[in-house]
């Protein structure tokens, strides 16, 4: 396990330096295959990525990029789907076009055909760099606590912490989809490297539960540690209960 960690500030600094690195990989592998992540930790990342990519017109034309999760229920346009965050955050930004950009359709009629489709389409390109959050119960993708390591792409209930963070989004919180796609556990531990982004006090028992002992399925964050190169990149808020950095 190799698990490099960078304290910043705030949430700024940590969008800053996740954009830079991000820049500098897509720089040193123009036809990159990077995974991405949804929600309002890499908002700010993906908007400096922006800035950076267009003040020095960077070709995007050979990258190519795959989401993490979908809720199940929503049409790709329909305003809270992750298809319309990425098209709206990044891809449109970005002028990525249809085919170099991937997320799981979660409006399908056969959701297990769906996740069989995603999961050959990842080992066919295989992800070099993944983006991660990270939920307050150590979710990482949609993979709730108790979700096997060994999961590939699957539907997952999500649970109701989880849907009420969501809610924000939406315009009741019963609006929120009950299930979702995500990649599994073992999906995102086949990506070469590694990014996971979280800034806040409400993640600081997520993050320490990394620099613990213990790996286990009940803080899915934790199967990160069986990985070979993990950055992770926090604000001092979601430092705060590391052991070494109190
Ligand atoms: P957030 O979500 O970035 O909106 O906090 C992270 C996650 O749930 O994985």
């Amino acid at each position: 396990m190799t698990i490099t960690i960078q304290t910043v500030d705030d949430y700024h600094a940590m969008s800053e330096q996740a954009a830079e690195y991000f820049y500098d990989a897509i720089k040193e592998n123009p036809d990159i295959h990077i995974g991405l992540a949804t929600g309002g930790t890499p908002s700010g990342m993906y908007e400096a990525l922006i800035q950076k990519i267009q003040d020095s017109a960077l070709p995007l034309g050979a990258i190519q990029t795959f989401n993490l999760d979908e809720y199940i229920g929503l049409s790709q346009d329909d305003p809270n789907s992750y298809y319309t965050f990425m098209k709206d955050t990044l891809f449109a930004p970005l002028k990525l076009s249809r085919n170099q950009t991937y997320v799981p359709d979660g409006n399908t009629s056969d959701h297990e055909m769906e996740c069989r489709r995603y999961e050959a389409l990842i080992d066919e390109h295989g992800i070099d760099l993944q983006l991660l959050g990270v939920g307050e119960n150590g979710h990482i993708g949609f993979n709730e606590p108790g979700t096997p390591f060994d999961s590939v792409t699957h539907v997952i209930e999500l649970n109701d912490t989880t849907r009420e963070a969501n809610a924000r989004y939406f315009n009741s919180p019963d609006e929120v989809p009950t299930h979702a796609i995500t990649m599994g556990i073992r999906s995102i531990l086949k990506a070469k490297k590694i990014v996971l982004l979280a800034s806040g006090t409400n993640k600081a028992e997520a993050i320490s539960a990394l620099f613990r002992d213990t790996i286990t399925e009940d803080w899915p964050i934790t199967a990160l540690k069986e990985h070979p190169d993990v950055t992770v990149i926090v604000d001092k808020a979601a430092a705060g209960q590391i052991p070494d950095e109190k």
